[in-house]
């Protein structure tokens, strides 16, 4: 019995990266990336593992493609890696790259499945990141060559296109804390300077595919940033979270949506405020035609009176340590909705890691993460229901991989990777998920 039913064009999809996935680090013309090279320092990833191999997904791509049309899926998010299609981060374009993204996309379109292409999904060319990399303001405008270039060859097949992935993310992990690549450990002007030029670097690339793709394109960003959970379904906790979400997201949603920065936060960062030159914001603020947003849990639980509050020790949570939130779908879609009120919305990574492991019949039986994903996607089906464009769900991920920092001590998959055969197993939330997609619901 299906209690939940979604829209029939309702966009059921996995997500992937390019870093994560793919291995092949040096074949076919494709130059080192930050993380290539990040994870060869001492310490910054666990174990010292790199994504040199990964899922080997390069070379096993048409068995991948055959898994993904077993689920069903509606849609596959992939990343392109930079440094395959201009292994020096400018200048000339190398054409066994290309190929290697025109073969998936022509293997998801003859199997049905709506390639939504992520950009930027953090592998950066380390060429690129020796000039500045993001510090640098070129680095934007080498970003929209790469984009036209990848446009050309595949905007005629391709419609769904994604700038960046999670950019407070890897700015933050990558440029302040240091944790991830290029493992920088900028100043707050630095920061925001960085911010600045990836807007820009998002606004020249929408710009790139609207002036390349043959196809009508669906252009957006899929972002990220801390949400707020309200404690009560009441209008002064709802009030109060939504003035919470505003504060921690303003910083790059107003630029996007509106064309301006945040007026308080400006004010308060003094000195710290970016350079922006004439014509930057009308660049940033280019109409999206979605925005997606990755949701792994809530960052806080809001109370009117009270504040906030972070979820206890005790609370739920999965291996990475983050709390198990479901109520968090449905609020941040709400929020997004209330606030800036983006055409569609697409829940572009979703997903949950446990230590899973085969067992004596040779299965991997991952109850947890059905649990997990069934509870998010009822919370989806919530906002569906009360009319937020919320358009399309992208479990992450297909198969476990390279998960960053964390090498591969965690699995987010719902495709078990044996990392020492590189088999695929499928899990049963793999098994789950087909049959709600199967029945358009749960
Ligand atoms: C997101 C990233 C994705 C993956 C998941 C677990 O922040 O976009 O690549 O690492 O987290």
């Amino acid at each position: 019995m299906v209690y939940h039913q979604f829209p029939k064009d309702f966009l059921w999809g996995a997500a992937t990266a390019s870093a994560q996935i793919e291995g092949a680090a040096d074949e076919d013309g494709k130059s080192v990336s930050v993380w290539d090279e990040f994870a060869k320092r001492p310490g910054a990833t666990r174990n010292g593992q790199t994504p040199n191999i990964a899922c080997d997904h390069y070379h096993r791509m048409e068995e991948d493609l055959n898994l993904m049309k077993n689920l069903g899926l509606r849609a596959y998010r992939f990343s392109i890696a930079w440094p395959r299609i201009i292994p020096e981060g400018v200048g000339a374009v190398n054409p066994k790259g290309l190929d290697f993204y025109a073969r998936l996309v022509d293997g998801l379109l003859e199997r049905n499945i709506a390639p939504l292409i992520t950009l930027y999904h953090w592998d950066l060319p380390q060429v690129l990141e020796e000039k500045g990399g993001w510090r640098n303001r070129q680095t934007a405008y080498a970003f929209q060559d790469y984009t036209a270039a990848v446009v050309k060859k595949l905007g005629d097949r391709a419609t769904l296109w994604a700038t960046f992935n999670e950019s407070p993310c890897f700015i933050n992990l990558g440029y302040r804390t240091g944790i991830h690549a290029p493992g920088a450990k900028e100043p707050e002007k630095t920061i925001r300077q960085i911010y600045h030029h990836v807007m820009l670097a998002h606004g020249l690339a929408i710009q790139a595919i609207r002036a390349n793709a043959k196809k009508k394109p669906s252009a957006g960003i899929v972002h990220c940033q801390n949400v707020p959970q309200p404690i009560f379904d009441s209008p002064e906790h709802v009030e109060a979270t939504r003035k919470s979400f505003y504060k921690q997201g303003a910083w790059m949603l107003d630029p996007l949506f509106k064309g301006k920065y945040p007026e308080e936060e400006w004010r308060e960062l003094g000195a710290n405020v970016p350079d922006i030159q004439n014509g930057d914001m009308e660049i940033i603020s280019q109409p999206m035609d979605y925005i997606g947003y990755n949701i792994y849990g809530a960052s806080e639980f809001i109370h009117a009176k009270n504040g906030s509050g972070i979820a206890e020790p005790m609370y739920p949570r999965t291996e990475m340590g983050w709390a198990i939130t479901p109520d968090i779908i449905y609020w941040y879609a709400r929020f997004l909705h209330e606030l800036y009120n983006p055409p569609i919305i697409y829940l572009t990574e979703n997903g949950c890691a446990y230590p899973d492991d085969i067992n004596d019949s040779g299965r991997v039986d991952d109850y947890a993460r059905i649990e997990y994903i069934s509870a998010h996607l009822k919370s989806a089906h919530r906002a569906v229901k009360e009319g937020i464009p919320l358009k399309g769900y992208f479990v992450w991920t297909l198969m476990d991989n390279f998960e960053w920092a964390f090498g591969y001590y965690r699995r987010f998959g719902i495709i078990f990777t044996n990392f020492e055969t590189l088999q695929r197993i499928p899990k049963l939330s793999y098994e789950w998920y087909a049959n709600v997609i199967k029945n358009n619901g749960l």
